[in-house]
């Protein structure tokens, strides 16, 4: 059987098994629809506050605004109160998500220390309430769609928990585990430990979507391949580089694949930057679109010297004449 497969999440049919994860700051719904373009079976939005949600914040709402071309999408939701998460549940309705995901594995302290993110791994009958409560609200207001949970290996080296966080997930109803085999400890440093990806996936009957160092097309061969996963998530790595969904598909249906030349890579950049625009208003994209060119332009000749004008770039006129700057190998 192909690597490379369609997967059903409960009720809900996926055509391939390669994912964007969340990645607060980076996966807007400008990114999102670039990923959906370069290739993407399923998206994500960032983790988004179920207490901004239901105190209304308007800056929220945009969080979570389903993209022109994203046929299927996840809104990921965090928090801590089962009644909070069920009414910021609710108000999802408008988008109709295809999942909703609860983040259990956000490290930063802002986060866990209101017992929300990689908090709940360590109160399980919470994440058990918030994964009910998030469920009934998909019933009563989301027709049915299905839930799914975002976990990391575990608190720190001498508590991996992620078998317990599993199986409480499953037990309240979740249809999908994602797994970040990092603990919370390690934030995101050092290396993941995908033999916990293949444990899981021998130990329970939903699908598990794997996550940890996809930083090029062979790494996620590899960890389907050795953890038997249903589908991967590629975070960091599709950063500066949504083309990596479309080489790692190539890859996994004929072996091989074609890195698109540089002024290709840069046109797409460009048209992200048009998409932001149109959403947030052109000051704004320049400011937010500035880490992503730095990311799209990760290893270019050059690029050290671009990467320092960007930071003046405020209007998309000047990220054209920056460009334009550029040595041939952009052109
Ligand atoms: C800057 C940054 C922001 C992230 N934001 C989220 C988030 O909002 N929700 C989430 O579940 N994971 C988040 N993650 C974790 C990623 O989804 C992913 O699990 C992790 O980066 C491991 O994959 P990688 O090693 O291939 O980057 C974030 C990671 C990074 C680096």
């Amino acid at each position: 059987m192909s690597l490379y497969r369609p997967l059903c999440i409960g009720s809900l049919s996926l055509p391939g098994n390669l994912f964007l994860a969340p990645v607060a700051g980076y996966t807007d719904r400008a990114f999102r629809s670039i990923c959906i373009e370069q290739g993407a079976d399923f998206t994500c939005t960032e983790l988004v506050s179920s207490e901004a949600l239901v105190r209304g914040g308007v800056k929220t709402q945009t969080l979570f605004r389903r993209a022109h071309n994203e046929s299927r999408y996840a809104v990921q939701l965090f928090g801590s109160d089962p009644d909070v998460m069920y009414r910021a549940t609710a108000m999802l309705a408008p988008q109709r998500p295809d999942l909703v995901d609860i983040n259990c594995g956000c490290p930063v302290p802002k986060v866990v220390k209101t017992g929300s993110g990689a908090a709940l791994t360590r109160d399980p009958e919470r994440l058990a309430r918030i994964v009910e409560a998030v469920i009934r609200a998909s019933r009563e207001h989301l027709n049915n769609t299905p839930v799914s949970v975002k976990i990391r290996s575990g608190w720190d080296a001498q508590t991996i928990n992620y078998r317990e966080s599993a199986d409480v997930a499953l037990a309240a109803g979740a249809s999908m585990i994602a797994l970040h085999a990092r603990t919370r400890a390690q934030g995101y440093e050092g290396r993941s430990d995908w033999s916990h990806i293949a444990d899981l996936v021998s130990r329970v009957s939903v699908p598990v979507a794997g996550s940890g160092d996809l930083f090029a097309p062979q790494d996620a061969a590899a960890m389907l391949e050795q953890t038997a996963c249903a589908a991967v998530m590629f975070a960091r790595g599709a950063l500066g580089n949504p083309f990596i969904f479309a080489e790692t598909r190539s890859l996994l249906l004929t072996g091989s694949y074609a890195i698109p030349p540089l002024q290709d890579r840069i046109a797409v950049a460009f048209r992200q930057l048009a998409l932001l625009a149109n959403n947030v208003g052109e000051k704004s994209a320049c400011l937010e679109m500035r880490k992503h060119f730095c990311a799209y332009t990760h290893g270019v000749a050059g690029g050290a010297e671009l990467r320092r004008r960007l930071l003046h770039a405020d209007t998309i006129d000047a990220y054209r004449a920056l460009f334009a700057l550029l040595p041939q190998s952009v052109h």
